[in-house]
C-alpha cells in the first residue's frame, strides 16, 4: 500500500512527538479530561493518538482506551510511553479517522487532539466518531483553529479571511501533510450538523517556540528561511493579518508566536 503524506511526515518524525513539550505537556490535556468528566467504567477511543499523550491523560480516569492512528511508527511511540508509565489499560490500533474499524455504539467517549487539521475529510471523521459512540457518549476534541471573531476580536472580516488563508499556508509549508485548520465557528456547525449537543467549549492560547517547531518536522534550511520571512514584522511585509494572529516576538534567543487551540466537548443523544 502507498504511504500517505501524513504517514511519511509522522513516520519519519515520530520520536520527536513523544518528547515534544507542546504535545506531552500542553495545558489542553488536563483541560479536556476535566471538561469530559470521565467515569471509571468508561471505554474510549483516542483518534490520531500520535505518541499517545491524550490517551495517557485519560488513562487513570477510565477503564480502557484504544489509542489509534494511521501511522505505525507513532503507535510504536504510544506503546512505549504507555508501557513506561505503567498504563496497562491502553491498547493501540491502526485506524484511519475517516473510516474507523469498530462496530457501531462501541465507546463511551471518543477523543482527538491536535490532529483533525490533517484529516482529508473532517466531516467523515465526525460522522464516524458519532457512529462508534454509544448513545449518551462523549465526543472530546482539541485542535488548532484558524482565526475568527472569537479568537481574534481585533481583526475585521477581510483581515480574518486573509489571516486564515496565510496561516494555513504557513502550517503547510512547515508540514506538507497539514490540511486545513477549521475556525471555531466551522467546528461548532459541523458538530451540531452531526447531531451532537455541545456541552463545553473553550480556547487556549498556545505559545510556540519557532526553533523546536521547525525541528519537529525536520524542515530544511530553505523552508526555515521562508517560514522566517512569513513572520517578518515589518509593516510592509504584506502579511499583516498573519502577524496580527500569530503575534511573533523575540524571546529567549528564539522567535515565539501564538497559536489558538479550541477545546470542544459534545454529547450524543440517548
Ligand atoms: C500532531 S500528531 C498527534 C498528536 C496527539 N494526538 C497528541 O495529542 O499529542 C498528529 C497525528 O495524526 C495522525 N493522523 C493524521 N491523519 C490521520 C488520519 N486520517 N487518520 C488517523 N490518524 C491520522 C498522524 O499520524 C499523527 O500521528
Amino acid at each position: 500500500m502507498t504511504r500517505s503524506l501524513v504517514q511519511n511526515q509522522f513516520g519519519a518524525n515520530a520520536a520527536a512527538y513523544a518528547t515534544s513539550d507542546v504535545h506531552a505537556r500542553g495545558e489542553s490535556l488536563a483541560m479536556l479530561v476535566a471538561m469530559s468528566a470521565p467515569r471509571p467504567e468508561w471505554v474510549g477511543l483516542d483518534v490520531a493518538t500520535g505518541a499517545g499523550h491524550m490517551a495517557l491523560a485519560f488513562s487513570p480516569h477510565v477503564a480502557h482506551i484504544i489509542a489509534s492512528d494511521i501511522t505505525e511508527e507513532m503507535l510504536a511511540e504510544a506503546r512505549a510511553l504507555a508501557h513506561k508509565g505503567g498504563h496497562s489499560n491502553i491498547e493501540t490500533s491502526l485506524a484511519r479517522a475517516e473510516r474507523l474499524p469498530f462496530p457501531d455504539q462501541t465507546f463511551d467517549f471518543v477523543c482527538c487532539r491536535l490532529a483533525a487539521h490533517h484529516f482529508l475529510d473532517v466531516a467523515a471523521f465526525v460522522s464516524e466518531a458519532v457512529r462508534v459512540l454509544k448513545p449518551g457518549g462523549t465526543f472530546a476534541l482539541v485542535d488548532n483553529v484558524s482565526p475568527d471573531a472569537t479568537t481574534s476580536p481585533g481583526l475585521d472580516r477581510d483581515a480574518l479571511r486573509t489571516a486564515g488563508i496565510v496561516y494555513n499556508q504557513f502550517e503547510k509549508l512547515r508540514d506538507p501533510s497539514h490540511g486545513r485548520a477549521l475556525t471555531m465557528a466551522e467546528w461548532v456547525e459541523l458538530v451540531a450538523d452531526a447531531g451532537l449537543e455541545i456541552t463545553g467549549r473553550e480556547f487556549v492560547v498556545k505559545e510556540m517556540a519557532f526553533g523546536p517547531w521547525v525541528q519537529r518536522m525536520a524542515c530544511d534550511a530553505a523552508t526555515v528561511a521562508r517560514l522566517t520571512a512569513m513572520l517578518d514584522r515589518s509593516p510592509d511585509n504584506g502579511r499583516g493579518g498573519l502577524v496580527a494572529f500569530l503575534m511573533p516576538r523575540d524571546h529567549a534567543g528564539d522567535v515565539w508566536f501564538s497559536l489558538r487551540e479550541m477545546l470542544l466537548v459534545a454529547r450524543k443523544s440517548n
